[in-house]
């Protein structure tokens, strides 16, 4: 079964306004990765849960082509206002259903998203997809997060945990995957080469001109 929690047209607009893009350090680590596994050409890279698109366009300056999925249509929309590079491309759709040729695809990946997929179904999908030597790259980040601004850093983190520690009852159960690191997704992936790798991270947000600090965690496999 899929999960459906992030379809609405306001919550689309504030992932737009809000959500930071995926962290450098993610894609640097994914793409040398990709390198050494498959090797270039670089043609075409799939994410998939884009939502707004953060994550896909900081894809565009490797790939020939880049094409971001959500099951989402107000996702789809948001990403689609933005005067993106032009190799990028959306279209709604479901990480279980994937409309891309039997290996045609170098790369797949998913940011704060897998958690959310049938992964029996997904893996099946990234199988037939994924030129031989391709590969798939699934990444999510882990509270405790630490906010930094000025000096008031100390009460900033101390709100944000303390949200997460009230929240955190009523979340979807499926948030239990990430908070377990992704342990269940990573057996869940069928390719035998594959590996699982933690980076602390840090990053700025120009709309909320605070900084962040945490930590990411991302699975990465090779199609054999
Ligand atoms: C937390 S957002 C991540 C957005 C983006 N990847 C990022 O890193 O900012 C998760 C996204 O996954 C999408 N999603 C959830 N289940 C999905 C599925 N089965 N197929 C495609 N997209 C899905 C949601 O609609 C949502 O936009």
């Amino acid at each position: 079964m899929a999960w459906r929690l992030f379809e609405e047209q306001d919550h689309a607009v504030l992932y737009q306004k809000y959500r930071l893009p995926s962290p450098s350090q993610i894609r640097n680590l994914v793409l040398s990765y990709l390198k050494r596994k498959k090797g270039k050409p670089f043609t075409l890279a799939v994410d998939i849960g884009c939502g707004p698109g953060q994550s896909t366009r900081g894809l565009a300056s490797y790939f020939e082509q880049v094409v971001g999925i959500d099951v989402s249509g107000a996702q789809i929309e948001e990403a689609m206002k933005v005067d993106g590079p032009e190799n990028v491309s959306y279209r709604r759709g479901l990480a279980e259903e994937l409309e891309f040729e039997d290996g045609s695809v170098d790369l797949v990946t998913a940011g704060a998203a897998a958690h959310w997929f049938d992964m029996e179904k997904f893996m099946k999908e990234v199988e037939r997809i994924l030129k031989p030597k391709g590969c798939v790259a699934l990444y999510c980040y882990r509270p405790p997060f630490e906010l930094h601004y000025n000096d008031c850093s100390e009460q900033l983190t101390q709100i944000v945990q303390e949200m997460f520690k009230t929240l955190g009852p009523y979340q979807s159960e499926k948030c239990h995957i990430v908070q377990n690191e992704y342990k269940e997704i990573y057996h869940a992936i069928t390719f035998p080469d594959k590996e699982s790798i933690q980076q602390a991270l840090g990053a700025s947000s120009s709309e909320t001109v605070l900084e962040t600090k945490w930590t990411a965690f991302c699975l990465l496999a090779s199609k054999p």
